[in-house]
C-alpha cells in the first residue's frame, strides 16, 4: 500500500491537533506537531526551548532556520520513514520549500495537504475554551468537548490553559497565520495537493470527511 506523507494546514484552533490524533490511529503514521515539540523543549529548558519561548509567547513564528533544522532531524527518525502527518509545519513558503527539497532528495513526495479551515471568530471561541492535560497532551474544550470533570482529566491531572491562548496573543497568532501561512494554500493548490475541509463542523464529521478523502487518494495512488 502507498505511503502517506501528509501535512495539516489551517489557522490556530481550527482542529488540526484534534484531527491528527484520530488520523494517526486510522492510518498508523506518526503525528509530528512542531508546536508540541517546541513546548516539550521549553519544558525541558533546552537551548531550542529557551529561544522559542519568546516567539511563542508573542504569537510570532520561531525563525525558519531553527524550525526547519528541528523538523528535518525529526523526519529522519525511523518511525517517519514510511509516512508521517505533519501538524503545524510548514508555516511559511521557505519551510514548504525546505520540506519539498528534503522529500525529493529521498525520492518521496507529499501525498496531500489537508486544509482544515474556520473563520477567525470560530477559532477565537475555541481557543479561549481549550484546556490541556499537561501530562498526556490530551486536548479538551470546556463547552464543545468537556473533560470528565471540571478542570480535571480522568487520570487526575489538573487541566491547564496554554500560555499562548490568551486573547491578545491569539489575535497576533491569527494575523501571523493570515500573513505568513495562508499563502501556502495557493502554493499547494497549484501543485494539485490541496484538499479543503470545513473545520466548523463537529469533530466527528471533519474526521469522516478527511478519512474518506485519504482512502480515495490512496486507492488512486495504488491503482
Ligand atoms: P501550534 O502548537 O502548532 O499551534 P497552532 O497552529 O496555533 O494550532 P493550535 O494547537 O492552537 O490549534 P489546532 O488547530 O491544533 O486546534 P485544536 O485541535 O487544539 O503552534 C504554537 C506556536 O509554536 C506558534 O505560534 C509558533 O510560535 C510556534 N511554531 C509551531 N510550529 C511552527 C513553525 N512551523 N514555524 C514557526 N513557528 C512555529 O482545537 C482547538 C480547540 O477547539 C480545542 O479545545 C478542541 O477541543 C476544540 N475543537 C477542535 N475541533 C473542533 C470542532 N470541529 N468543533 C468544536 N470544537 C473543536
Amino acid at each position: 500500500m502507498s505511503e502517506l506523507d501528509l501535512i495539516l494546514l489551517g489557522p490556530p484552533g481550527a482542529g488540526k491537533g484534534t484531527q491528527a490524533a484520530r488520523l494517526t490511529e486510522d492510518f498508523g503514521v506518526p503525528h509530528i506537531a512542531t508546536g508540541d515539540m517546541l513546548r516539550a523543549a521549553r519544558a525541558a529548558k533546552t537551548e531550542l526551548g529557551m529561544l522559542a519561548q519568546a516567539f511563542m509567547d508573542r504569537g510570532e513564528l520561531v525563525p525558519d532556520h531553527v524550525i526547519i533544522a528541528m523538523l528535518l532531524e525529526r523526519l529522519a527518525a525511523d518511525d517517519a520513514r514510511d509516512g508521517f502527518l505533519l501538524d503545524g509545519f510548514p508555516r511559511t513558503i521557505e519551510q514548504a520549500d525546505a520540506l519539498g527539497a528534503e522529500l525529493e532528495e529521498h525520492d518521496r513526495w507529499l501525498t496531500a495537504a489537508l486544509l482544515i479551515d474556520a473563520p477567525d471568530e470560530v477559532v477565537i471561541a475555541r481557543i479561549s475554551g481549550r484546556r490541556v492535560n499537561p501530562r498526556t497532551g490530551r486536548v479538551y474544550h470546556v463547552e464543545f468537548d468537556p473533560p470528565p470533570q471540571e478542570g480535571r482529566d480522568a487520570d487526575g491531572s489538573e487541566l491547564v490553559q496554554r500560555e499562548d491562548d490568551r486573547a491578545e496573543t491569539v489575535r497576533r497568532r491569527l494575523e501571523v497565520y493570515h500573513a505568513q501561512t495562508a499563502p501556502l494554500i495557493a502554493y499547494y493548490d497549484e501543485k494539485g495537493l490541496l484538499w479543503r475541509f470545513d473545520g466548523t463542523l463537529p469533530p466527528d464529521q471533519v474526521h469522516a470527511h478527511i478519512r474518506a478523502t485519504l482512502s480515495t487518494v490512496r486507492r488512486e495512488e495504488d491503482a
